[in-house]
């Protein structure tokens, strides 16, 4: 019997008990039947969650991209692994084949081995969404380099943080990228980005809009001529299956940026696997998830788990207002696109514009509907399944994390009954637990806590870049002996699982994670600020949007206030980027306080949300006083 596909609800449940009872067996009969190895494992997992010291498949000898491209090219290699569609729908859209994509990426692998990267070097990649920006994470995978994507609407500051963290010796990027009606300057961000990264020996840039761009002389070059000059044979890299794939960098609650560890051989099963059951692919599908590379789910599913299972996926350079609110629907009928896979922020965005926009394009391609990066609320939920899926496309609602890299918790596509705003069951592998403040486990059905896994899956994050220490306190301390996922969760009278947000200081602004800590730190270098703290409130597109508490040095000051909320945005824009911009400023005397001097956010929460009816106890506050001064909004 085969573990890698689940067909049925019964079969489900058998796939799970076995993958609880025997992990070992499980986990390693599929990595066995589903991929190339050049040497199969010793040990399939050996662990300790206390020192949170996780390998699997020890010894074990791989390269992923070998396992996305090369072994399907005898049956695939005139298939489309990629399809490119460009910002601008009336630029031709690419169909690159799994021929094509060996070629580009044995090329790409041979420049940057010139250009003296080895096993182990990092590379920081910065690039729009275009083929390079897949061709390049799959050239480094294929010589062992490391790579760091950071999204391209990072700022200079924020890039440069990320680049040193990780010591980068490279850098890819382009003359600038194309964004609806607007365009990028992306070599500008490297230019001054690199003022402060000594690290970094040479830059490669894509050409993609044809500006002018400053190239330094003995630093710069554009890729293309190196790439002419290339070799396409390429041998890949040996990989050890805990050697790292890839360092991405998610939100902490300090400043200082977290880059999470992924390695090669579990992430690959992981990825696979996962990609396989929950979205239901077959052969000649064709599936597109509207994330960016520069996230995990790009990573995961734009890249590994489509490519691994030799499937066309879709990298769309655009946005879901350009030209107008049809492109979405205009992209899944143009390529007849069999799974969609978006994030609710998007939905609600869409789900305000006029129904003709979804309803002059016929969808009946698609068979899946998926959703990820936030809760995604009922009358979201409601309008995707009813308006985008027909009702007849399962809605796999999918929880996970950058740190989990792939889904943990999800409907299976055509297996789990589906119910909406719950992202149901755990996938085969994964034994979620609910604890309660105490730290214990809360057993039974009906009941809600902080949502902990007990056992370690192949996918999950092996350590944080250069500081173990720190994941060990982030993920393994809070409940000892469990990952602690920084949910909040419920389990409902049946067992699935509704995610009912984070419990931690991080908000998902349009469903990108972002730390509070790092934003106060950006307002706090205003010479004018002595302090700040930042919570989320509701908001009906974005999910959250971001409340800023400001407390001034002198309270002459505040006569300025509207130019300082520019500047404060500003700074914000300087250090981390556009995307954490706050909505709502309101300058104070002072912050709630426990005695320990931390910030009690409960309460900054509610009275950002307006609601002022239950602040619980403030009698350990420092100065409880200041809570009714900050609702009555004076000063
Ligand atoms: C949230 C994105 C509810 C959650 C893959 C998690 C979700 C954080 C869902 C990770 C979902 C993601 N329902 N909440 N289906 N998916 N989240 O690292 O709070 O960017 O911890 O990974 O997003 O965000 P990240």
């Amino acid at each position: 019997m085969s573990y890698y596909k689940i067909d049925n609800l019964e079969q489900y449940f058998k796939h799970y008990n076995k993958s609880v009872r025997e992990p070992r067996k499980f986990w390693g009969k599929i990595a066995q039947e589903n991929f190339t190895w050049y040497q199969q494992w010793d040990k399939v997992v050996e662990f300790d969650m206390a020192e949170a010291d996780i390998k699997w498949f020890t010894e074990a000898k791989v390269n992923i991209v070998k396992n996305c491209i090369d072994r399907h090219l005898a049956k695939r290699g005139d298939k489309t692994a990629i399809i490119f569609e460009p910002n601008d729908p009336s630029e031709t859209a690419l169909h690159i084949t799994y021929n094509e994509l060996h070629e580009r990426v044995c090329k790409m692998a041979n420049v940057l081995r010139e250009q003296g990267v080895k096993k182990g070097d990092r590379v920081c990649i910065y690039l729009p969404m275009i083929p390079e920006l897949a061709i390049a994470t799959l050239a480094c995978a294929r010589i062992g380099a490391i790579h760091s994507v950071v999204f391209a609407g990072f700022s200079a500051s924020a890039v440069a943080s990320r680049i040193n963290d990780s010591e980068c010796k490279i850098v890819i990027t382009s003359d600038g990228g194309y964004r609806g009606n607007k365009t990028i300057d992306l070599k500008g961000i490297i230019d001054e980005a690199l003022d402060k990264c000594s690290c970094v020996e040479s830059v490669l840039v894509v050409k993609r809009i044809n500006s002018e761009i400053n190239m330094k002389e003995g630093r710069d070059q554009w890729l293309q001529p190196l790439l002419d000059e290339a070799s396409d044979n390429n041998v890949a890299e040996i990989m050890d299956a805990e050697d790292p794939l890839f360092i991405l960098y998610t939100s902490g609650s300090t400043g200082k940026p977290k880059g999470m560890v992924h390695t090669t051989a579990g992430y690959m099963v992981y990825t696979a696997y996962t990609f396989k059951n929950v979205f239901n692919y077959e052969e000649n599908d064709v599936f597109w998830c509207t994330a960016d590379i520069g996230w995990i789910t790009g990573h995961s599913y734009i890249l590994y788990g489509p490519l691994l299972n030799g499937a066309t996926t879709v990298i769309f350079e655009g946005v879901p207002s350009y030209p107008d609110f049809s492109r979405f629907w205009e992209i899944i009928e143009k390529h007849k696109i069999t799974q969609f896979y978006t994030a609710p922020t998007a939905i609600r965005a869409l789900a305000k514009e006029n129904l003709e926009y979804v309803q002059k394009h016929p969808l009946t391609s698609l068979k899946v509907i998926g959703s990820v990066g936030e809760p995604i609320n009922e009358e979201a939920w409601h309008w995707y399944n009813d308006h985008v899926g027909s009702k007849r496309c399962p809605l796999v609602d999918t929880w996970w994390q950058t740190e989990t890299g792939g889904i943990l918790i999800s409907p299976i596509a055509f297996v789990t009954p589906t119910k909406p705003t719950y992202a149901s069951l755990p996938l085969p592998g994964i034994q979620p637990v609910l604890m309660d403040d105490k730290r214990n486990e809360i057993e039974g059905n009906q009941v809600n806590g902080s949502l902990c896994i007990k056992f370690p899956w192949p996918g999950i994050a092996r350590t944080i870049w250069g500081d173990h220490q720190r994941y060990k306190d982030t993920y393994f301390s809070a409940f000892p002996g469990k990952y602690f996922t920084g949910d909040g969760a419920l389990r409902d009278e049946v067992g699935y699982y509704r995610i009912t947000g984070r419990e931690d200081d991080v908000v998902i602004v349009s469903g990108h994670n972002l730390g509070t800590a790092p934003i106060e730190d950006a307002i706090n270098e205003h010479p004018a600020v002595a302090e700040s703290a930042i919570v989320g409130f509701p908001h009906d597109v974005k999910g959250n949007a971001l409340y800023a508490f400001v407390i001034l040095k002198e309270v002459g000051e505040y006569r300025v206030r509207e130019n300082l909320v520019k500047e404060i945005n500003q700074l914000i824009s300087d250090h981390i980027g556009p995307i954490a911009k706050i909505d709502k400023i309101q300058f104070v005397t002072g912050l709630p306080k426990t005695r320990s001097g931390k910030i009690m956010r409960r309460i900054l929460r509610k009275i950002a949300e307006g609601d002022y009816s239950n602040f619980g106890d403030i009698s350990t506050l420092l100065n409880p006083e200041i809570v009714e001064e900050i609702k009555e909004g004076k000063i």
